[in-house]
């Protein structure tokens, strides 16, 4: 009986030990890593105010209402980076299938979000992850038949 004791017990901490482990390599999100809630509410802000100080994309966005912006941005960086955050806007396809995005804006944008990283002394490996995440997002976003895509063989032969 205390040899089943023994086991039960040493099979429940086994069990706790590696959840504990496998929390451990989970390790903190990029959300977490980045500074949590007040830091990418300031990376949001940082981005507002370059894409306004930038002439390729600014008139994009001069009828645009910054709170409302500005919240939508830091629900889907939060949600994507790994927080506890629902996105309450339209999914990226829709938003910006009409707005014709050019593969310049689209890399403008990428910039504006890189310098607001640096502006709030992000590190490299964040940075990378946080710009391959965005790089997911690019076909969604930029207008396929002004990309370098519709210069492919298949897409030209697509096109005729
Ligand atoms: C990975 C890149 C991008 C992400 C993650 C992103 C994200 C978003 C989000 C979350 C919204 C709000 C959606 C909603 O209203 O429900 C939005 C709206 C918008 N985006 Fe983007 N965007 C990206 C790239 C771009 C680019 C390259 C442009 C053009 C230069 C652009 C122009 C706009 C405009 C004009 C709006 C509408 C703003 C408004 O409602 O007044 N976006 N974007």
């Amino acid at each position: 009986m205390k040899k089943l004791l023994n086991i039960v017990l040493s099979a429940s901490f086994l069990a706790a030990s590696l959840t504990a482990v496998a929390e451990e390599a989970k390790g903190p999100t990029l959300f977490e890593r980045m500074g949590g809630e007040p830091i990418a509410r300031e990376i949001v802000s940082d981005i507002w105010d370059n894409h306004g100080k930038n002439p390729i994309v600014k008139n994009r966005f001069q009828h645009s209402d910054p709170v409302y912006v500005k919240q939508k941005v830091y629900e889907i960086f939060a949600m994507a980076t790994g927080a506890d955050v629902e996105y309450t806007g339209q999914d990226m396809k829709t938003t910006h299938a009409t707005m014709n995005i050019s593969e310049m804006e689209f890399n403008a944008v990428v910039d504006d979000i890189m310098d607001a990283l640096d502006e709030n002394n992000i590190a490299a490996q964040e940075k990378n992850e946080v710009l391959a995440i965005l790089w997911s997002v690019r076909p969604d976003v930029v207008n396929s038949n002004i990309s370098t895509k519709a210069l492919s063989p298949a897409a030209a032969q697509h096109a005729h």
